[in-house]
């Protein structure tokens, strides 16, 4: 599947447009969707859950992303991801979204945000140009 491909993406922000339409959110009354295209071409989206007790809100995009891996296993990639709202401005994912899906995207995986004045769509590491990696542990630290 061309996952750049604008009909592709358009479709995508269709899907997290739907999802949003199903978020929990009675505190905020933000309700935002999330659909993550896969390499093997399966998409899965997610909303936001609040909660009474707000920190424990999760984000459509962490909801997205837990559902993916339980239905389709560890070894998931992310090729795509559309993050919508209801509203007229777009929204990016929050970082601690950022930094979740960073774990299953490539620095080249494209992210759209629609808008009422239009979509955006940028690459993942232009979203998260610092993503903390494990890889930041090796080697000693010279004095
Ligand atoms: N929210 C998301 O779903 N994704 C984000 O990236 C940022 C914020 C949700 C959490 C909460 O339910 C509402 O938006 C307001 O913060």
């Amino acid at each position: 599947m061309e996952t750049n491909s604008s009909s592709a993406l358009e479709d995508l922000v269709k899907q997290a447009t739907t999802a949003a339409e199903r978020s929990y959110s009675p505190y905020s009354g933000f309700k935002v969707g999330a659909a993550l295209l896969l390499s093997d071409g399966h998409v899965v989206t997610g909303t936001n859950v609040e909660n009474v007790s707000f920190g424990l809100t999760i984000c459509a995009e962490r909801s997205a992303l837990v559902r993916a891996v339980s239905e389709f296993g560890p070894g998931i990639r992310i090729a795509a991801v559309a993050v919508a709202n209801l509203n007229e401005a777009a929204s990016p994912p929050c970082g601690a979204c950022r930094q979740m899906l960073a774990e299953f995207a490539g620095p080249e995986v494209p992210i759209i945000f629609p808008a009422s004045t239009g979509s955006t769509t940028m690459r993942f590491d232009e979203v998260l140009p610092l993503a903390f990696d494990m890889k930041l542990k090796e080697g000693p630290r010279k004095a």
